[in-house]
C-alpha cells in the first residue's frame, strides 16, 4: 500500500477570480520559519506512522513553486531522514508560469521533485486575462519547454468550459495540449465558486448542454491520442496517473501539513491522547489555517445526505433528464485528494507494519485536520469517503477492498433499491466485484453519490 505526504504551500502572487482554495497573497513570506512549523507538524505525525514507507511527496498550493528550491529540498530531507521511502518515490510539485526565475525548474529538479505540475489553464491570452492569470502564453510555452527539458513526468493543468467558449475553441486548444508530449493533464471545467471574485461579478458557467458535450469530446479525442480518463477530471498517458492523486482517491493513508491540508490514516498501538497537540502553536500560524478550511468530515455529512425528491417511489425525473452536474466533473479542493485498486489496497498491509493484523472492524482510521487536530472516523464515514472517491475513479470501486478497507459490505452499505435504479437507467455497472461509473454516469457523478449513501 501507499502512504503520501502532502505539503501545502498557500502563498500566491496574486488571487486567481475562480480560485476558492486557501491561499494567501503575500510578500516577504517567513519561508524557514514557515518550514521549521512544517517540520514540528511533520514530526507530530510521524509518532502514528513512523512505521510507513512513504511512496509519495506532493507539494500543492497556493503556489508551491514560490518556495525557494533549497526548502522544497530541506522538506524533502526531513521527511526522508524520518521515514523509510520506496525507491521510485513519486515528489511532485505544483508550479506556475509566472516565474522569472529561469533556472527554477532545474533547481526543483536538483531539490528533488521529479513530477511537475504546470497550471498553464488556458491557451490563449485573451482567456489568461479573463482567468486573471499573472503569465502570459509566451510564459506558459516558455515553462512548457522547462518543464519537458527538466522533468519526464509532468501534467499540465487548463481549466475549460469558459463562459464563450466554443467546442471548436476548445477542440484547438485540446489538440494543442496533447502535442506538448506531457505525460498526464488535469482538465477542469470552470466552476463558479461562492465568495469568488467571478461569482461577485455574476460570472456565469458554460450552459450544462455545451460543457456536457467538451467533457465527452475531451475523453473521445485523448483516447484516440492513448490519453486515458482514469478519473473524471484527469487523463495520463500508460503509467502515469497521479500515484499520489491515486492514494486519495482509492482510500490509502496519507498526511497532510500545512494550512487546510488534511491527512486520512489507519493507526493502532498508540496508548496517549489523540486529540493532543504536539505543542502550543503560535496565535499567528493559526490564523493561516483558519479560512477556508472545511474538514472533509463534515463535508461528507453534510453534503451527502439523500435527496428524497428522487428514486423515492416514482421517480420525478428520468435520468435522461438529470441535469448535468458542473461540480461532478470537478475535483473540489482535492487536488490533494485520489489505479489500480486491485494492486494498492491490500488489506493485510492497511496497517503499520510490524503491528498485529487485524480485523478490519478492529482498524482504526483517523482525519488528520489543520493543526494536528485527530478524529477518529467512523466506519460509515470512511466507507462515505470511500464511495465519494472511488466512484471518482475510471476503474470504479471494488467491492471486496471496499468492505477490507471499512468493515462495511458495499451493498449493504449502498441503498440497494436506488443501485438497481441507477444501473437500470445506465449511469452505473454493478457487478458483484466492482461499481463504477459509466460514461453517461460521469456527467452525474454527484448526484449518483448522493443517491447511494443511506
Ligand atoms: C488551486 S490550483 C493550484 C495550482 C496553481 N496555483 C495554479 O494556479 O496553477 C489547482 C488547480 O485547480 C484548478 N481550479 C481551481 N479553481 C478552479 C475553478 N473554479 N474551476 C475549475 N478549476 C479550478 C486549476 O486548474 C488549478 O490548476
Ligand atoms: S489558481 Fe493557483 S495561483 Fe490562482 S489563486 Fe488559486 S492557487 Fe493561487
Amino acid at each position: 500500500m501507499g502512504f503520501g505526504v502532502y505539503i501545502h504551500w498557500p502563498f500566491c502572487l496574486s488571487k486567481c477570480p475562480y480560485c476558492d482554495f486557501y491561499k494567501e497573497v503575500k510578500k516577504n513570506v517567513p519561508q524557514e520559519e514557515i518550514i521549521a512549523e512544517y517540520k514540528h507538524e511533520l514530526d507530530f505525525y510521524y509518532q502514528y506512522t513512523s512505521e510507513n514507507i512513504v511512496s509519495s511527496i506532493f507539494f500543492g498550493g497556493g503556489t508551491p513553486s514560490l518556495m525557494k528550491p533549497e526548502n522544497v529540498a530541506a522538506l524533502i530531507d526531513y521527511i526522508a531522514s524520518k521515514w523509510k521511502t520506496v525507491p521510485d518515490i513519486e515528489i511532485s510539485l505544483e508550479a506556475n508560469p509566472n516565474s522569472d526565475y529561469p533556472e527554477m525548474f532545474a533547481d526543483l529538479r536538483r531539490a528533488g521533485i521529479n513530477r511537475l505540475s504546470l497550471g498553464v489553464q488556458a491557451l490563449n491570452d485573451a482567456d489568461l486575462r479573463f482567468l486573471g492569470r499573472t503569465h502570459n502564453l509566451k510564459q506558459a510555452y516558455q515553462a512548457i519547454d522547462g518543464v519537458l527539458q527538466n522533468f519526464d513526468n509532468h501534467s499540465l493543468d487548463l481549466i475549460y468550459a469558459r463562459p464563450q467558449q466554443k467546442l471548436s475553441d476548445w477542440e484547438k486548444e485540446l489538440a494543442q495540449a496533447a502535442s506538448f508530449g506531457m505525460k498526464h493533464l488535469s482538465l477542469y471545467q470552470l466552476t463558479i465558486e461562492e465568495g469568488t471574485v467571478f461569482a461577485r461579478k455574476g460570472i456565469k458557467a458554460l450552459d450544462e448542454d455545451a460543457a456536457r458535450e467538451m467533457y465527452l469530446f475531451t475523453e473521445d479525442y485523448l483516447a484516440d491520442k492513448k490519453i486515458y480518463k482514469y478519473e473524471v477530471s484527469n487523463y495520463a498517458r500508460s503509467g502515469y496517473a497521479s500515484r499520489h492523486n491515486l492514494l486519495y482517491w482509492t482510500g490509502q493513508d496519507y498526511i497532510g501539513v500545512g494550512p487546510s491540508a488534511h491527512g486520512r490514516f489507519c493507526f493502532s498501538g498508540f496508548k496517549g491522547n489523540l486529540e493532543q497537540k504536539p505543542r502550543d502553536r503560535k496565535i499567528s500560524r493559526t490564523s493561516l489555517y483558519a479560512e477556508n478550511f472545511s474538514p472533509l468530515v463534515s463535508t461528507l455529512s453534510s453534503t451527502l445526505k439523500p435527496e428524497k425528491t428522487c428514486l423515492e417511489g416514482e421517480p420525478e425525473q428520468e435520468p435522461r433528464d438529470w441535469k448535468i452536474s458542473r461540480t461532478s466533473l470537478y475535483a473540489e479542493n482535492f487536488s490533494p485528494l485520489v489505479s489500480t485498486l486491485s494492486s494498492t489496497l491490500k488489506p493485510e498491509k492497511r496497517c503499520l507494519e510490524g503491528e498485529p493484523e487485524q480485523e478490519p472492524r478492529n482498524r482504526k482510521y483517523y482525519a488528520s485536520t489543520y493543526n494536528c487536530q485527530l478524529e477518529e472516523l467512523s466506519q460509515a464515514e470512511r466507507a462515505e469517503e470511500l464511495l465519494l472517491m472511488g466512484l471518482r475513479l475510471a476503474e470504479g470501486i471494488d467491492k471486496k477492498l471496499f468492505a477490507e478497507n471499512c468493515g462495511l459490505d458495499f451493498d449493504g452499505f449502498v441503498d440497494r433499491e436506488r443501485l438497481k435504479y441507477l444501473s437500470d437507467a445506465g449511469v452505473l455497472i454493478d457487478t458483484p466485484q466492482n461499481i463504477r461509473a459509466t460514461r453517461e454516469g460521469f456527467l452525474v457523478l454527484n448526484e449518483i453519490i448522493e443517491q447511494l449513501c443511506p
